[in-house]
């Protein structure tokens, strides 16, 4: 890894692997730090240890990461594969003819540690698995301070801290997507501060994550997915989602850091694909999609500098509320008079790219489809099916299922010139059954299709950029941000809760998967208004677009929107490649984002409580201590006023906020 070491060692029994250090390189010579000295008195031997990884039955009483209906202890069955890069080491129960390979990988260039098992039934009988982590962490802390990000539909990400003294503290879903209320992602600290350690788990389904302290005092993280027993045919292998680790001496924001770094890794070449500056219609129109009204927005879009319109939920047939039309996905002839493909040719016509909004998994009661394929949601026979936003979800584990959403994908990108899809998913799956396999996988299932449909595309249209969303935030996590190229972190988008999310998200997640729309949607939780340039400054944190009804913007609003629009095509770059340092959080009286990529820096600064009533009382400007910065060096600024780095890192950037002046953006050069 760039920075970090994670180093394991086998005891001279083999029975299991163990933790010998977590932290920057070099940290391994010397004494482990979560080693076990003492005696386990009352207990296994296991149960004290730092395993890396054992099944119930070696370590019976505090914590298994694997769990059959049997107990299964095995022994160390040599390295598959050890390379400077990746690690397979294997371990056998001659009993049950179970093989877990636990897999390392990591990369050179970030600080992120990819784990992950894999388990093969080598014996004659099935083996029914409970619960298979990917996973377990062992953190040297005394006292374990955990952030996690929590919430609720429109209110997701919220960070969160608790200190866990003893016991378990465990987040997850089960919901068949991440969920809204948790994300897959935890970070520990020692109260006393210091450096950090995340997990962040690649599964779109459902899943857990678990801290224990454990009775030498330190702190273990299991991390993998959750659900229904898991049937492990003879000769058959489950792999385990990849869980990534990160450590970082900079606390919470390094692991941020950390992490951003390896989802710039994920998106590969991609990552230099510019995100367009999209415009949504969905809060402009809602379900009243037609031809008319999207071509009022989309010539205005074009004018404030969009390069994208992305026509949202209801332009497919009979979709006029969320009781319909849900699975019929060919354009509604009344909406679009003159055929569908000369809409997109007007749209384009203005210089815009052309984005759709498909719900693949879903389907209407009220809909062709269901009416054709009844059979193909989850169901349990003889139980009625349940509506969630009037809908249902279809078992995209079917094999015919997924070939439906493929055709029906093949179709819209072969009929029409799209370049952007955003996918959504707006229900979790109940009640969860598959008539006639009582005992399929129905998540790993779903999962294993929803991933191919997303290499599909990109395969096949690499030139279509991929947008995820899951009713806001309910599906984003390593796995989906690996194969979109946005997701969409929320559906509230008003300025101060939309901060708030955005702040949990960016502990988590790179700002150039996070997308943005600025609206005049006044919020749920903090309604305080804020001006245009707040909500702009805001969307600009990671890949802004534009959600308004921007019909009714005065000509000022748009002219104004449009300079902000010119001003982030001008720092997105540095935005999207930046190195990320959250200074101050939006629960104080004012705080930033700093972006630093190469000689430049870009701060965005936001006054988010009381104003200090200068200038008509003393006071003194807000000021944003930057990060990371040389000391020696001088920084230039848009305006032309010139600061040393020291002044930057320990005085701190001045900004002045005023009533119409709640929000700014500094571009700093360094002078060569
Ligand atoms: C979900 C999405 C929104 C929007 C609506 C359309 O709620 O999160 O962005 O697409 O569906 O129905």
């Amino acid at each position: 890894m760039a920075t970090t070491t994670y180093t394991v060692g086998l005891p001279s029994d083999e029975r299991w692997l163990e933790s010998i250090a977590w932290g920057p390189t070099g940290v391994e010579h010397g004494p482990s730090p979560i080693a076990n000295t003492g005696r386990t008195p009352y207990l296994t031997a296991a149960d004290g240890a730092p395993v890396e990884y054992v099944p119930f039955g070696l370590r019976p009483f505090t914590g298994a990461d694997l769990v059959l209906d049997q107990e299964v202890f095995w022994r160390f069955d040599g390295a598959d594969e050890a390379t400077p890069t990746t690690l397979r080491l294997a371990f056998a129960d001659d009993l049950t003819g179970l093989r877990a390979v636990l897999c390392y990988q990591v990369s050179p260039a970030t600080d992120v540690l990819l784990r992950w098992v894999e388990l093969t039934n080598g014996g004659p009988d099935e083996l029914r698995v409970n619960q298979v982590d990917s996973a377990g962490f062992s953190v040297p802390v005394d006292t374990a301070e955990l952030t996690f990000l929590t919430g609720r539909w429109a209110h997701e990400f919220q960070r969160e801290q608790v200190v866990l003294p003893a016991g378990r503290f465990e987040i997850g879903s089960s919901q068949g997507v991440p969920g809204h209320q948790f994300v897959p992602w935890l970070a520990v600290q020692d109260t006393a501060g210091g450096p950090a350690w995340g997990v962040s788990l690649a599964w779109s389904g459902s899943w857990r994550i678990a801290a224990d302290v454990e009775i030498t005092g330190a702190l273990r993280v299991r991390a993998g997915r959750a659900g229904s027993a898991i049937r492990l045919a003879p000769g058959e292998t489950l792999v385990a989602p990849q869980v990534a680790g990160a450590y970082s001496t900079e606390g919470l924001d390094g692991v941020a850091r950390a992490f951003h770094a390896h989802e710039r890794e994920l998106a590969g070449s991609r990552l230099d694909r510019v995100r367009p500056v999209q415009y949504n219609s969905w809060e402009a129109t809602e379900f009243a999609v037609e031809e008319e009204s999207q071509l009022a927005l989309a010539r205005i879009a074009a004018d404030l500098g969009a390069e994208l319109f992305v026509v949202d939920d209801g332009w497919f047939d009979g979709r006029h509320d969320d009781t319909t039309g849900l699975g019929d996905w060919t354009p509604d002839p009344a909406a679009f008079p003159n055929g569908f493909a000369a809409f997109i040719e007007q749209v384009k016509a203005l210089g815009l790219g052309f984005g759709l909004w498909v719900e693949p998994e879903a389907v209407s009661p009220k809909s062709r489809l269901y009416r054709d394929h009844p059979d193909w949601v989850y169901r349990i026979d003889g139980r009625p099916g349940t509506l969630i936003r009037n809908q249902l979800l279809l078992d995209l584990g079917r094999e015919d299922v997924f070939e439906f959403v493929r055709t029906m994908f093949d179709r819209l990108l072969t009929d029409y010139p799209i370049d952007y899809v955003k996918w959504d998913m707006n229900r979790p799956p109940t009640p969860r059954g598959r008539p006639g396999e009582p005992s399929a996988d129905l998540d790993g299932d779903h999962v294993r299709n929803y991933w191919r449909l997303l290499d599909h595309l990109r395969e096949t249209y690499p030139d279509v950029l991929i947008e995820g969303c899951a009713g806001g935030g309910g599906r984003v996590e390593l796995a989906t941000i690996a194969r979109t190229d946005v997701v969409w972190p929320s559906d509230n988008t008003a300025p101060m809760d939309r901060l708030n999310i955005q702040y949990g998200f960016l502990h988590a997640h790179a700002p150039h998967v996070m997308s943005s729309w600025v609206t005049d949607h006044p919020g749920f939780f903090d309604t305080r208004p804020k001006s245009l340039r707040f909500r702009f400054v805001t969307a600009m944190a990671g890949v802004l677009g534009i959600g308004a009804d921007i019909r009714h913007w005065s000509p000022e609003q748009r002219a104004e929107a449009a300079a902000h629009v010119a001003l982030y095509k001008s720092i997105r770059s540095t935005v999207h490649h930046g190195e990320v340092h959250l200074i101050g959080a939006p629960g104080d009286p004012s705080c930033a984002a700093q972006y630093s990529h190469g000689s430049r820096t870009v701060v965005l600064a936001w006054q988010t409580g009381d104003l200090d009533g200068t200038p008509a009382l003393p006071g003194r400007q807000s000021r944003f201590p930057l990060r990371a910065l040389d000391p020696l060096a001088t920084y230039r600024d848009g305006d032309g006023a010139e600061y040393s780095g020291a002044h930057l890192l320990h005085a701190g950037l001045p900004i002045t906020f005023t009533p119409t002046h709640d929000a700014d953006v500094v571009v700093l050069d360094r002078l060569p």
